[in-house]
């Protein structure tokens, strides 16, 4: 094979539970992921060496050397596999770079299934998510998709049932967060207010909301223990989430660690008019329309 193809979406996190930070510097969590349809392709080609170009919206924010974690994938994919392998990657990004919809990880993701199928590997799904684990903490939903909680770092995941179609809207920010200044903008924050920080657990509302696919009900329990640190650091956010909830959505929240604001709908007709109304009111410049669960990176 000369060329494959994989699709891998963006994800939004309905539930982020951040627990006291660990010795290793990561933090125990609860993460509800949630795959949506906003995607980045990712394209391996037969080469010598392992190569990356980005091309699309924000591509000259993504980094082209050893931290572009395609690269990063691809390598440790040759090294799982025990041999030197070559492969032109070539991403086509929709996914907002560092927006807090983990297009690094859906990358990273597209890049390990792009590679095991164009070296002809044929790794099984479980070595891939092992591989994936130790490149990023979201790099296994990205292979995943779906809706699934993680814990540990976000790594350890299940699946859970979703009973139908979420409308989304993203209001999408120029500029992205750095994800670990995010968390540790959190840390600062729980210092200084001194209060206990919790073990997170799974809600049960948001569980049920999923399961019975009630919007009003999930949008109701969407919830994010970094949006505050999101907010300090991004104070403008304020405004977008105020808006879009005056206009109507279901819920409003940062998306992981921001700063894309994430916005639930009705239904898709309601998608489309909260868009509307976010741009035509200067709440945010660029939005896009989604929906979810979709399944993680797929072959095309
Ligand atoms: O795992 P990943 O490299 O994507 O994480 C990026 C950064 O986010 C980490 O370096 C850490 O600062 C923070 N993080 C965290 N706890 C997690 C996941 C990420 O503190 N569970």
């Amino acid at each position: 094979m000369s060329s494959v193809t994989v699709r891998v979406p963006a994800k939004v996190n309905v539930q982020l539970s951040v627990g006291p930070l660990r010795e290793d510097g990561y933090h125990d969590l609860v993460n509800v992921f949630h795959a949506v349809s906003i995607f980045d392709e990712v394209v391996a080609k037969e080469a010598e060496s392992i190569t990356v170009t980005v091309n699309g919206r924000w591509s000259d924010q993504v980094p082209l050397d050893d931290d572009n974690l395609a690269i990063r994938a691809a390598r440790a994919l040759a090294k799982h596999a025990g041999r030197s392998y070559g492969a032109d990657l070539i991403i086509q990004k929709a996914i907002p770079v560092a927006g807090g919809m983990a297009g690094g990880s859906a990358d990273a993701a597209g890049a390990l299934v792009a590679c095991n199928e164009l070296w002809g590997l044929g790794l099984p799904f479980e070595d891939l998510m092992e591989i994936a684990g130790d490149l990023g903490s979201d790099v296994p939903f990205s292979l995943l998709g779906g809706t699934a909680v993680g814990t540990g770092r976000g790594e350890q995941l299940s699946e859970l049932p979703t009973g139908g179609t979420f409308h989304w809207v993203f209001a999408l920010a120029d500029g992205g967060l750095s994800t670990a200044k995010v968390y540790a903008e959190c840390d600062r924050q729980r210092e200084v207010s001194g209060a206990r920080v919790s073990w997170p657990e799974l809600s049960a509302p948001l569980i049920e909301a999923l399961g019975t696919g009630d919007a009003y009900a999930l949008g109701a329990h969407l919830s994010n223990d970094l949006q505050a640190a999101a907010l300090a650091l991004r104070p403008e956010l304020a405004a977008t989430l105020d808006s879009g909830r005056q206009h109507g959505a279901l819920g409003a929240i940062v998306s992981g660690s921001g700063p894309t604001c994430a916005f639930l709908a009705i239904d898709a007709t309601h998608a489309r008019d909260l868009a509307d109304s976010l741009t035509a009111t200067g709440a945010a410049t660029t939005t896009v329309a989604a929906h979810g669960p979709v399944t993680g990176a797929t072959l095309l």
